[in-house]
């Protein structure tokens, strides 16, 4: 797999690297705005904390998650949807800092999608062990927006596979400052994380914590 290889060269990898049309990986770019991103993350969480969501079938989510922005994704027995309101909360999800709002657009921007405007960023906590199946992200209202998402803490391997269930993904290693922008002809590709490895890392602990940047609604 040619990525892990350039990933096993250490210092060597190229900076931007093609999953595909439409989809990239831009490797550190948050790395530039980490203290910022770090500290947004603390306020959103102390106001609306990471939470273990159900799905439609019952199970508990391994990965804990949170929302920032207009609307917040969750799922319970009822479905999955988009909500304006923290249901644990009981109120408006905490407002997209703009240094996160900046960071989507301009990694978006770099992998060539212009004017990218997310109202609802999904936060992903994972400890060892928690994992993410193969899914698409499709309960946004429209498809010409991008996806980008910010790896932070312990490294990962993600999934990328292609648009149907039974496409062999791609194993992608994201690490701490990673950003993935996926849109256009790769916005429905199949996606997923593989459970996470045991680790510390000096900022985040024992811990990957992952933004995904939408347009929803
Ligand atoms: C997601 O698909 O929402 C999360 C992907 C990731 O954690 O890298
Ligand atoms: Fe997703």
């Amino acid at each position: 797999m040619t990525l892990d290889l350039f990933d096993s060269l250490g210092g060597m990898e190229p900076r931007e690297e093609t999953l595909g049309p439409g989809a990239r990986v831009l490797r550190g770019f948050a790395r530039a705005q980490e203290e910022a991103v770090l500290s947004a993350l603390h306020d959103i969480t102390s106001a609306s904390p990471f939470r273990h969501m159900e799905t439609p079938g019952g199970f508990r989510m391994s990965v804990a998650m949170t929302s920032c922005g207009a609307w917040g994704w969750v799922t319970d027995r009822t479905g999955y949807r988009y909500a304006a309101e923290d249901p644990v909360q009981g109120r408006p999800w905490p407002q997209m800092p703009e240094v996160l709002r900046e960071l989507a657009r301009t990694a978006a921007a770099s992998a060539g999608f212009a004017a990218f405007c997310p109202d609802s960023c999904l936060m992903n906590r994972y400890v060892p062990g928690a994992k993410m199946s193969l899914h698409q992200d499709k309960d946004e209202r429209d498809f010409s927006a991008p996806i980008v998402s910010v790896s932070l803490g312990l490294p990962a391997v993600f999934l990328f596979g292609g648009t149907e269930r039974k496409d062999r993904p791609a194993r992608v290693r994201l690490s701490h400052g990673d950003v993935v922008v996926w849109g256009g002809p790769a916005r429905l590709r199949y996606h997923g994380v593989m459970p996470l490895k045991p680790g510390h890392h000096p900022r985040l602990g024992a811990q990957r914590i992952n933004l995904t940047f939408r347009k929803a609604c």
